[in-house]
């Protein structure tokens, strides 16, 4: 039997909850489809923080570095938000991850099911035209970890600086990473900046530009991010792959997420050269719903799907928990933050959510 080498970080918040039925899903994949995990769980984040003092502890770290690939839940939470900047959960661990193991190229697949129109948030003959988008996001540049950043002054005259900053070579590899993969989906590249205001933008519109030369095949279109953000309402089945830098495409994801219905179905692959990755919902902790046991797992399973397609070979297995996923929403199975206020129907617990789909695996054989 095949054994893939995991490491489970399941974090803070709702992080350990969904990462529970992710692990279900998972288990009972391999069971149909003949693999089987060696995981180690390991802290990080806040809950490292509270244990060993420190939110990436080395322990931590080699057992991601010993793991085929890496099954993140969330990190952070107001508990945790006194502490000095670089020692909060997301500055301490999950950023530092994404540096350390290169994760440069993040993608975020989000789509309106067929049948599943009422869950969006948009405008219901919008919503019925559909949406099926892939956010295709730089990871490990940009006013995220650009220098120098900092603090200085004093008083009223105290300011507080980031810089924004790609190099050609930056925007080059996550440029070709979405004309890849606009060529095995509908051969359309969408690149998002602010080419009018920020030099950044600029040479990003440069090098985009250059790279989509040895893509004839693929259609490529440049828009500024505040007129982004609105078409995507406006005209969302038009949109195919959405290619940003850092900073915009965490912004641009998160709407992309409220057009499926809900931060809870959003799940994200970063990806290194090698196709080493780093598997994470794109919400965070939810701190507003931990330990209610009500959040949606479906953004950590559908992670986990990406994690056995793109780092673990497990094409058949990852196709049948997204098809389980989808069933299972198809079937009315929803957690309360996708039912319509007022509704009389009764929410699934995470619990219940993680049953329904694996549930509905075992049933597809
Ligand atoms: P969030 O994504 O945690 O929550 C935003 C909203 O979405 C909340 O109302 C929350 O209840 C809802 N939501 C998110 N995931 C959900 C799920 N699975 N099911 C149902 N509802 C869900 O964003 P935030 O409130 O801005 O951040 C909270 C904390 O999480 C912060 O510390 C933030 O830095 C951190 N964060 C971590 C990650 C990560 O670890 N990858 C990502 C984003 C935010
Ligand atoms: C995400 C999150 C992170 C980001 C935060 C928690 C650092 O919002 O993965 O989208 O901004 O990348
Ligand atoms: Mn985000």
């Amino acid at each position: 039997m095949r054994e893939h080498n995991i490491a489970i970080l399941a974090g803070d918040g709702i992080g350990p909850e969904v990462m529970a039925e992710a692990e279900k899903v998972l288990a009972a994949a391999g069971q149909q489809f003949g693999f089987s995990f060696r995981a180690e769980h390991q802290l990080v984040g806040g809950a490292a923080i509270d244990a060993h003092g420190t939110p990436l502890p080395a322990q931590t770290l080699a057992s991601c570095e010993a793991a085929d690939a890496i099954l993140f839940g969330s990190v952070g939470g107001p508990k945790w938000e006194h502490l000095p900047p670089n020692e909060q959960p997301e500055r301490g661990s999950l950023l530092p991850l994404r540096k350390h193991f290169n994760l440069f190229c993040n993608l975020r697949p989000a789509k309106i099911h067929p049948g599943l129109e009422p869950l969006s948030y948009l405008r219901a003959d919008i919503a019925a035209k559909g949406m099926d988008v892939l956010v295709v996001r730089e990871l490990t540049g940009d006013i995220y970890f650009g220098q120098p950043r900092g603090r200085e002054g004093e008083g009223e005259q105290e300011y507080g600086y980031d810089t924004m900053r790609y190099s050609r070579f930056e925007i080059r590899r996550i440029a070709r990473m979405a004309f890849d993969a606009a060529r095995q989906r509908r051969g359309r590249v969408l690149s998002v900046d602010k080419a009018n205001v920020l030099t950044t933008s600029m040479l990003w519109r440069e090098e985009v530009i250059a790279i989509a030369a040895d893509y004839p095949d693929v259609t490529l279109e440049h828009i500024y991010i505040d007129n982004a953000t609105m078409q995507l309402l406006r005209r969302a089945s038009e949109f195919d792959v959405i290619l940003c830098g850092n900073l915009f495409g965490d912004i641009i994801s998160d709407e992309a997420a409220m057009i499926t219905g809900s931060m809870g179905l959003l799940p994200s692959a970063s990806l290194n050269e090698s196709g080493f990755g780093m598997y994470e919902p794109a919400g965070g902790s939810a701190p507003d719903i931990a330990g209610q046991g009500i959040a949606n797992p479906v953004a950590q399973i559908l992670s986990a799907s990406l994690m056995l397609r793109h780092s673990l070979g497990e094409g058949a297995a990852a196709d049948a928990i997204d098809s389980a996923v989808s069933a299972a929403l198809a079937d009315g199975c929803l957690t309360g933050e996708l039912l319509a206020p007022g509704s009389q129907q009764r929410p699934l617990s995470t619990r219940e959510m993680g049953d329904a789909i694996v549930q509905r695996i075992k049933e597809a054989r």
